[in-house]
């Protein structure tokens, strides 16, 4: 099938666009109020774009708490969810207002970062301290103003779980991360293969 998204129904029972680019990572995001209430919410159009210096991205559909904190205060943290987090993760989804803390109604304990202000997840495997970079909208050709905007972190701090670290690296299956897959579905990865890339 094929379809043009801007003038074409997909004619499927459900949208597919979710399922189009998959697995996608995480952001579970947490940020602080200029008030000093706490957020936290995931993010799934979340990935990290650049490894020197390191920049990750996540992209909110409308000026949610996350980025209404971040342009406030320019800061942010990306946690990383394991499947151990996976209940916890979907609850702080809630459509709650910028007073709730998420780390209360979820029940998560917060652990401190060292170069932002900004909680982290303190059983999340690795967390990312991020300062604001930028924020992009995205406009098509013909003018149509995206819902969208892109929030561009330089990540300033990185925490990694001693208990995820074995022989020097990451260990996929004490970390177990949770990826979002389209419609409700998730995945949890714990099967791992190695490919060594061509003339290596
Ligand atoms: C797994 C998952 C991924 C999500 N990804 C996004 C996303 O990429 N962009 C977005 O705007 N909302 C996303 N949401 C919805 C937000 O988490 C939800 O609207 C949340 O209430 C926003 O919280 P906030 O207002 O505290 O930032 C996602 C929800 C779930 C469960």
């Amino acid at each position: 099938m094929f379809y043009d998204p801007r003038t074409e129904p997909h004619g499927l029972a459900h949208n597919p666009w979710l399922s189009l680019v998959m697995p996608r990572p995480i952001g579970w995001i947490s940020t602080l109020s200029p008030d000093g209430v706490a957020n936290l919410a995931p993010y799934s159009y979340f990935n990290a774009v650049s490894g020197f210096p390191p920049f990750v991205m996540f992209s909110s559909a409308g000026r949610k708490d996350s980025q209404t904190n971040v342009e406030a205060t320019g800061e942010f943290v990306a946690n990383m969810a394991g499947a151990d987090l996976k209940d916890a993760m979907n609850q702080s989804a809630a459509t709650v207002g910028p007073e709730v803390d998420e780390f209360e109604l979820t029940g998560l304990e917060k652990a401190p970062c060292r170069n932002v202000s900004v909680p982290r997840v303190a059983a999340a495997p690795v967390a990312l301290e991020c300062v604001l970079n930028q924020v992009v909208p995205m406009v098509a050709r013909d003018g149509t103003k995206a819902r969208s905007e892109i929030i561009i972190g330089e990540v300033v701090g990185i925490h990694i779980a001693d208990s995820v670290i074995v022989d020097g690296m990451l260990d996929i299956k004490r970390i177990r991360p949770l990826g979002r897959l389209g419609y409700m579905d998730y995945v949890i990865v714990e099967d791992v293969i190695q490919m060594m890339r061509p003339g290596t």
